[in-house]
This record gives structure tokens, sequence and C-alpha cells, in this order.
């Protein structure tokens, strides 16, 4: 692998264009320390590399040729490239990317050890697991995240993350489906739909997919869309507390949602990775609304709750009690594409997942958390007192920075130029999303508060 797609597939948090050839900095520091032989990748073949390659008679894919890959974060990756050329010294900082950077407490990764350890041994070595996941983490996840909510073990489908689970779930509708998404929201939906064939050609004009409905989230409506507006979809997808404007839907809001899904007959895909960070009464999950079990899935994820980015685990809820037009169980036909596209998640992962549950494991889940949330309120507390509007913050480790009337691509620009911060254009999670930036809080504190003092000289 050469050092540019190392760099590469260390990005995360993204759509699929993240796989185009980028320089990020490394995972493990979001300062990158960079040196004078950083070049600019090229995306495509040069025309001499065209005219001699050799090519097979398979026809692309039209639905990943619809794709506007090297849409955001590729031209994010080319433009610090640059910007590294430019100023090969500066100590570039990435608030961008939404990886975490704190280690994992060692009440899991010692549960991790002992079960690699375990593996060598005729005693403890296992080989495949159940592709729904062990019972006991499934378990650990019912009693730990949906007691009291009617949520049974075998409602729970153990994965390898919800980034996973969104594109099975994909597979799950088919391409026959017509989805709604926020706008903004988490790239990952709108791409596994254009990748399913679920949607029309991408509109310039309106920077919008044909037969996807993007829901409006901005301030004005308090982040939660008009449904009235919206034209019948069969399948909502809805993160709450959101990536990226980190809002948290309320109870009245969740409630509205079950009820226009049960009004429509759709289903909701519920996205609760960030659920952990929400610090007031909001709803961790969709299933605390009453009626959801017939209308909604959930998905969700130890990697920002965990650290788990790397490791690698998260989860889906089926409730039995969903089911399609004709009567059959959505769980069914859930489990059959799990059975046949994943072999169950890493052992290794798992017994750090049920490490994560047991009462020492939550305590320190939450302490990293709360580091992270410290690192939220320095970021919100800068913008706040350099006259910007500021967004999400208190739910989410994301802040959404308001700059109106500016475009989301000049403001990341100017950041970077002056200030040598990476920062993610709000227009990137989608046309509502312009006129803003999102700053991840995930960050050594020292870089934190680094850019922060980057930031006031810039703006103050
Ligand atoms: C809203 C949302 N859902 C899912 C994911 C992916 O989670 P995982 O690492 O479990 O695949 C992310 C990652 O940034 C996210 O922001």
């Amino acid at each position: 692998m050469s050092i540019t797609q190392k760099l590469a597939t260390s990005i995360s948090s993204s759509s699929s264009s993240f796989l185009a050839p980028s320089n990020f900095s490394s995972r493990r520091q979001n300062v990158s320390l960079p040196t004078k032989s950083v070049s600019i990748p090229k995306c495509v073949a040069t025309p001499q590399e065209a005219q001699t390659a050799y090519k097979t008679r398979v026809s692309r894919n039209e639905n990943m040729a619809k794709l506007q890959a090297g849409y955001l974060f590729p031209e994010i990756a080319r433009r610090r490239s640059a910007h590294l050329l430019k100023y090969p010294d500066a100590k570039v900082i990435s608030l961008g990317i939404g990886d975490t950077t704190e280690p994992i407490p060692e009440v899991i990764t010692s549960a991790m050890a002992k079960r690699a350890h375990a593996l060598s041994t005729i005693e403890g070595y296992s080989g495949y697991g159940a592709e729904q996941g062990e019972k006991p983490v499934r378990s650990a996840i019912a009693s730990t995240f949906y007691s009291d909510l009617g949520i049974e073990i075998d409602d729970i489908f153990v994965s390898d993350g919800a980034k996973c689970d969104i594109s099975r779930l994909q597979m799950l509708f088919g391409s026959n489906v017509k989805m709604a998404v926020q706008d903004p929201s988490y790239p990952a939906y709108v791409d596994s739909s254009v990748i399913m064939g679920q949607t029309g050609p991408y509109l310039k004009d309106v920077e919008k997919y044909g037969n996807i409905e993007y829901m409006r989230c901005n301030p004005e409506n308090g982040f939660f869309p008009d449904l009235s507006t919206i034209s019948r979809p069969d399948i909502v997808f809805f993160c709450s507390p959101n990536n990226p404007t980190g809002a948290a839907a309320t109870r009245e809001q969740l409630t509205q949602l079950v009820q226009y899904a049960k009004d429509n007959g759709s289903v909701i895909v519920y996205d609760s990775a960030y659920a952990i960070y929400i610090s007031g009464d909001n709803p961790r999950s969709i299933f605390e609304i009453p009626g959801a079990k017939e209308v909604a899935i959930e998905t969700s994820s130890f990697s920002k709750y965990a650290g788990f980015t790397g490791v690698r685990l998260g989860w889906t809820v089926v409730p039995k009690r969903l089911l399609f037009s004709g009567g059959f169980p959505v769980a069914k036909d859930f489990n059959r594409i799990v059975c046949t596209t994943f072999n169950g998640a890493s052992n290794i992962s798992q017994a750090g997942g049920l490490a994560c549950l047991s009462p020492e494991g939550l305590q320190a889940m939450q302490e990293v958390v709360g580091f992270y949330k410290e690192n939220t309120n320095i970021i919100v507390g800068t913008f706040e007192s350099l006259g910007f509007k500021v967004y999400g913050g208190k739910n989410a480790p994301y802040v959404w920075v308001h700059f109106p009337g500016r475009s989301s691509w000049d403001v990341f620009s100017e950041i970077l130029e002056k200030t040598h911060v990476v920062t993610t254009p709000g227009s990137g999670f989608g046309p509502g999303g312009e006129g803003f930036i999102r700053v991840s809080a995930f960050g050594h504190r020292e870089n934190i508060l680094e850019a922060c003092r980057r930031f006031k000289e810039l703006y103050r």
C-alpha cells in the first residue's frame, strides 16, 4: 500500500468518497508533521495511461458512476496537501475528520487482550461465532441501552460498525425504495442509496440526487424537518444526535417522526451513534417513543462511545413487530442478509464490547466521553466569545458554526490558510449545510486549545 493510500484509508466518518487518494494526517495524532516531499495526488489516470491500459469487457456499475466522488473529502485532502506544500513547516491541526483520539480505557483493552491470549489455548480458542453476535454481548446491549423498552436479545444484531450496517440495511431494502434523509446528514446514507440504485442522477443545480427527499434541518426549524413538506418516502434515515449539526431531537419531535412513519407506512432507520453524548433528557433511543417498534430500526456503535473506530463493533436493532407490507418480519430478512454477507464481529472486539458494558467499563467510557465534551465546551465557548452563532456541542462531539451568507468552502479555506486548522465545510453534508462549518471535538486537549487560540487570533 502506498503512503497516499495508507493515509487515505485512515480517514473515517465519511462517504465512499474518502477512498480517493488523500494526504490526510495519521489517525493517531490529529496534528500532522509535514514533510517537504508531500505531493498532491492525481485522482485520475493521465491520458497516456488511459490509452495504453488494458481494459476488461466489464462495464462500470452505472450507480457508481452517479456518485459525486471527489466532491467533499478528497477535495479537502487536495486543499490540505496544497496547503502543506505552501507551508511545509505548518503545524496542521485536524478537527475535520471526526475520528476519536483518546486511548481506550484499560478495563476494556485488558478484556480484549485476555480474549486474544485465550485464542492460543485449546480451551479458549473459538472460530466462527454466531453471525448475530455472542449472546452475552447481545444481552448486555439489550439491558444497558434498551431496558424497559421491550427490546429483546434476539432483536439485536451485533456488527462490525454502524456504517457497515447502513449498507446492509440498504441491501435489505433493495433498489425499489425511495428514501429521505436529514439535510445536512452523514454522507453514508445518501451514498449507499446511490450505490443501491435507489436514486436518479445527481442534479448539479440543486446539489441533490433525484428520488431522495432531502429534509432540510436548520436553526429556523430547530434542526427538525417540516414533515408536511416531504413527499412520502419508504425509508427515513434519521440521525440523532445528528452528524454534522450536533442537534438531538426532542421527545416531541421523535413522537412526530414516529407518527409520520405510521401515517405513511414508512420505516425509520434511526442512527444513535452519538447517543452517549446526550446531556439533557432527549431520547437516547427511538424505542423510547411509543409505537416505534412497529416502524423503526436502530443502528448504533461503540466507535464514538468507547474509541472503537479502529476496533470495530456496532449493533442494529430490528424489532420483531416491524413488518413489510405483506406481513413478513423485517428482522427475518435482515437476519438472512447478515448471515449471507457477514460472519460475525471479531470475537476480540466483542470481548471489548462486553467489557464496555460492565459497571467499570461504563464508568470508563463516560469519562472519555466527558473529556470530549469538555473539548466541545472549549470550542463552543471560543466561537461564542467571537460573536458567532454556534449550534450542536451540547449533545454531540460536533460544533456547527454559522457563517451567514458565506460559502462554507470559503470559510474552510480561510481557516486553513490563516490558522492551519482543518475543519469540514458544511455543504459537504448536503446543500442544507451551506454557510456552516463543522468543528470536531475529537482531539488531544493541547490541540483543541491551540486550535481555539488560533481561531481567536483570526476572528477577534
Ligand atoms: C452518524 C454516524 N453513523 C455511523 C458512523 C459510523 O460508525 P462506525 O464506526 O460504527 O461504522 C458515523 C461515523 O462517523 C457517524 O457519524
